[in-house]
């Protein structure tokens, strides 16, 4: 059988592992609000319109963060439509997903449901068709306490308090052609500075997040980090990528291997953003910016471009249709775990990420009308590591076979992170290998292991192959406890083929 031995050091660490890289995105695209977190025709819905079990099932997930309110929505948004009694908002078209927006759930509806999930809102300026003067006006209405035209509109809407939103993205993939107001890198970098330096003067508690590449095979990539970041230099705090990977036909290996993909698409970036901040020098005002990894997840985006778009784009407007409701197997948890992995070993650069999206929309949680919601396959790797990564990312690799991959080349058949708080380290293994179990052996660094905790592992579940997902009516995949033994010191366990795990030591 396959070996591999990792070597657990507690005082190797990489940095502080934020809590915002546990982040989610709402967005007003498909089924993720309308018909995801809101519906109030469905039984559990309180007197605002959210479901009941939908809010449960995101108190579960554990996400900490909730990007809103888009995406691509929100480079059309009038972000006036959505305030005011719900009765007199406007109806539009949202030309972004060729839909119906109704506004019936807007910034004061989706605050109090934030607070209510626990989760603190990153808001999306649009940066497509407005301006530095509209973003600033949001934020004005938002935040400043009262006693001027803008807060005291608030206050009459029901929120006498700000509600305090610290985290701001200046748009949303403007590198992208497909972006409605999509710009030139220093078109967008003069835009975000100018926006960045009025949001300031309003409230200069802000965060700022600059939009930087939708994908590493942009073919601005590079060009546009250094751009915006010269531009913009002393004025935000964070710079974003967005991550999707998909399992193309035949070549599962690669899939499997996404995370070394977003290490080194963090890698690149983190390498940018160093080289222009040395460059820069004092005009970065001592700021190192951050990577918010704003939009990341298993996304089938072949099928949506070739199969999908079109009729969307061309369709009837609708309210909330159904947009890539994708359904996830074994295979996409998996490689979700794997991603949490990437992020949380880049947990000295990587300052907050999104998952993207929570209900519906490429997401975690599914929902229909007339049924309770359900966890798909990749609630649990986020859910679980969400709940137990914290403290201090450590370094930690897998001595191991590798196995072939077309894109990422050869790379370890076991995939690891680990942090650590108090006596505990928490570790989470991705084993590779869609056909072979693999032995795993942790071992101290500094002496013998003392004990294993609270194994648990996701893999095909008997009965099934590898192609099963969680429906409606049945949800085979979970979480079930794993084997773990303390023999000499050292922690024993097998991976299953095709598995994410998740265990907590206890070092020495
Ligand atoms: O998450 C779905 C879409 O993916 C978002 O609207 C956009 O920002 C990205 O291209």
């Amino acid at each position: 059988m396959t070996h591999a031995r990792i070597r657990i050091d507690p005082t190797d660490v990489v940095g502080d592992l934020s809590p915002r890289v546990f982040g989610t995105f709402v967005e007003h695209m498909g089924r993720c609000v309308y018909g995801g977190i809101h519906d109030p025709q469905h039984p559990s819905a309180d007197a605002d319109g959210f479901r009941g079990d939908v809010l449960a099932l995101v108190r579960e997930l554990g996400a900490t963060v909730v990007r809103y309110p888009g995406g691509n929505f929100v480079s059309g948004f009038r972000w006036e439509d959505s305030v005011g009694p719900r009765d007199e908002r406007p109806v539009r078209l949202d030309a972004a997903w060729h839909s119906i927006e109704t506004n019936q759930v807007g910034l004061h509806e989706f605050a109090g449901w934030a607070e209510r999930a626990g989760l603190e809102v990153m808001m999306a300026v649009n940066l497509g068709t407005r301006g530095a003067a509209e973003a600033a006006q949001l934020l004005e209405y938002c935040n400043h306490p009262g006693g001027t035209a803008l807060s005291d509109q608030r206050r009459a809407n029901g929120a006498a308090d700000p509600f305090g939103f610290r985290l701001w993205c200046l748009g949303n993939e403007m590198d992208g052609d497909w972006q409605i107001g999509h710009k030139t890198a220093h078109e967008y970098g003069r835009l975000a500075a100018e926006t960045a330096r009025l949001m300031r003067f309003v409230d200069p508690t802000v965060e700022l997040v600059a939009a930087g590449s939708s994908s590493a095979d942009q073919p601005t990539f590079g060009e546009w980090e250094r751009e915006v970041v010269r531009l913009t230099a002393g004025l935000v705090d964070h710079v974003s990528l967005h991550a999707y990977y998909e399992e193309k036909p035949g070549d599962l290996a690669s899939f499997l291997a996404s995370g070394v993909g977003l290490d080194r698409y963090i890698e690149t970036v983190a390498a940018i953003l160093d080289e222009e901040e040395a460059a820069l020098g004092e005009r970065m005002q001592g700021r190192r910016l951050g990577i918010s990894v704003d939009e990341w997840n298993v996304w089938y985006l072949d099928r949506f471009n070739e199969q999908d778009k079109e009729p969307l784009l061309t369709g009837a407007w609708n309210v909330a249709p159904r947009i890539i409701e994708d359904e996830y197997a074994v295979a996409d948890a998996v490689v979700v775990g794997s991603l949490l992995n990437s992020l949380v070993r880049h947990a000295d650069r990587v300052t907050m990420a999104n998952q993207a999206q929570l209900v519906n929309v490429i997401a975690p949680i599914r929902t229909e009308p007339d049924a309770d919601a359900w966890r798909q396959t990749i609630f649990w790797p986020f859910a679980v590591t969400a709940a137990r990564a914290r403290g201090a990312a450590l370094r930690v690799a897998a001595e191991c076979p590798t196995v072939p991959t077309d894109a990422y080349g050869d790379v370890p058949v076991v995939d690891v992170a680990a942090t650590t708080a108090g006596d505990r380290v928490e570790v989470f293994c991705v084993n590779r290998d869609p056909e072979n179990p693999v032995e795993v052996t942790l071992a101290g660094a500094h002496g013998a292991l003392r004990g294993a905790h609270d194994a648990v592992v996701l893999t095909v579940p008997e009965g099934h192959d590898r192609f099963v997902t969680n429906t409606r009516d049945a949800q085979p995949v979970g979480l079930r406890e794993l084997d773990v033994r303390v023999e000499d010191g050292e922690v024993r366990l097998t991976l299953p083929a095709l598995s994410w795990a998740a265990l907590g030591v206890v070092p020495a």
